[in-house]
């Protein structure tokens, strides 16, 4: 298959590349490398697929650039490309939130209409909010409490007009916090482990009691591969159907690394939700998903590969 991976530079389309690669799939990879963070750090995430002659990286901006070139005879793109972080999704930022999360989609979603394209839209657990059920089932009302969540769920909610209207082949997941080798440096465990093991202070927001479905981005990467064959105009969750508290991932942590950590407690973040359960009922019925890798050995993965570099 043709695939199309976008935010293909990024945490989680690096992994999803590689992995449709070594499965026989040719793969472009679209990405403007935004300044969220360094351009070195996605060059890096790049590094095992430069020399992967069935991959091939294309650097443009969504928002703007013409479209149908790219995505001439794809069979599938994996729509990943996006602004991600809640915490920052606040005050004069938000414009890069609507720029890259919805005027990007609803782009994509315009240039693929009347093809039988298939989209696969990465989508998140923050559209959910503080949902009142625990595990939280795809039918649950969305009820965002960030800027971003907001713009994740305008984005989502195009896929379901495309496909409703123009029958667009569109599939949305909704990953939770995710986890592993090559974690975003704005994301929680890559900070921990690089100021644990270097002795250095770790800011917990709120009292760490916060409970999370962190899955592992191999999990994530087959929930996409998955949605390969599923029924157009479905949503999914993508977790690991298991949630840990913060304080338990610190305290794990600890002992990979073998230090100690120094936490210092700050107020809850605004726009953080309380807990996240997926509920992956339906994308192991429909789909026959089943998350491989537990948070002892993720975290192994995560620690040893960030601390080798
Ligand atoms: N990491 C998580 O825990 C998590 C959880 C839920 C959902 N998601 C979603 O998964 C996707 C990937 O997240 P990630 O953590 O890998 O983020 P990331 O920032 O590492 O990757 C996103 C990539 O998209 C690129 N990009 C942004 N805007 C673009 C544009 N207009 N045109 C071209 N490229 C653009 C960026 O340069 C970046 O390399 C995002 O859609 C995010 O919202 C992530």
């Amino acid at each position: 298959m043709k695939c199309v991976v976008t935010g293909a530079a990024g945490f989680i389309g690096s992994h999803l590349s590689e992995a449709l690669v070594r499965q026989g799939h040719s793969v472009l990879g679209v990405d403007c490398f935004t300044d969220y963070y360094p351009r070195k750090t996605k060059l890096a995430n790049l590094s095992l697929l430069r020399n992967e002659n069935r991959f091939k990286l294309v650097e443009l901006d969504l928002s703007s650039a013409k479209l149908a070139p790219l995505l001439k005879n794809a069979d599938c793109v994996f729509h990943l490309a996006a602004q991600p972080g809640v915490r920052a999704s606040w005050g004069v930022s938000f414009s890069h939130y609507v720029k890259d999360n919805i005027v990007a989609t609803q782009r994509l979603l315009e240039a693929l209409k009347g093809t039988n394209t298939r989209l696969v839209y990465a989508s998140s657990s923050s559209i959910y909010g503080d949902s009142e059920r625990s595990p939280t089932p795809e039918e649950t009302t969305p009820r965002p409490v960030s800027p971003y969540g907001t713009t994740k769920l305008t984005a989502e909610q195009l896929c379901y007009v495309y496909f409703r209207n123009y029958g667009s082949q569109v599939v949305a997941l909704r990953y939770f916090t995710v986890y592993g080798p090559r974690q975003r440096p704005d994301m929680a465990f890559t900070k921990f482990i690089s100021a644990i093991s270097a002795g250095r202070e770790i800011k917990v927001f709120g009292d760490g009691r916060q409970m999370r479905d962190f899955t592992y981005v191999k999990d994530i990467v087959s929930g996409n591969m998955l949605a390969m064959d599923a029924e157009p105009g479905t949503v999914y969750n993508v977790g690991a159907g298991n949630t840990i508290p913060l304080n338990e991932v610190i305290a794990k942590l600890e002992s990979i690394i073998g230090k100690k950590a120094r936490v210092k407690r700050l107020e809850t973040a605004l726009g953080d939700v309380r807990n996240t359960s997926a509920d992956i009922t339906r994308i192991s019925k429909d789909l026959g998903y089943r998350p491989k890798t537990g948070i002892d050995e993720g975290l192994r993965q995560q620690v040893k590969a960030q601390l080798s570099k």
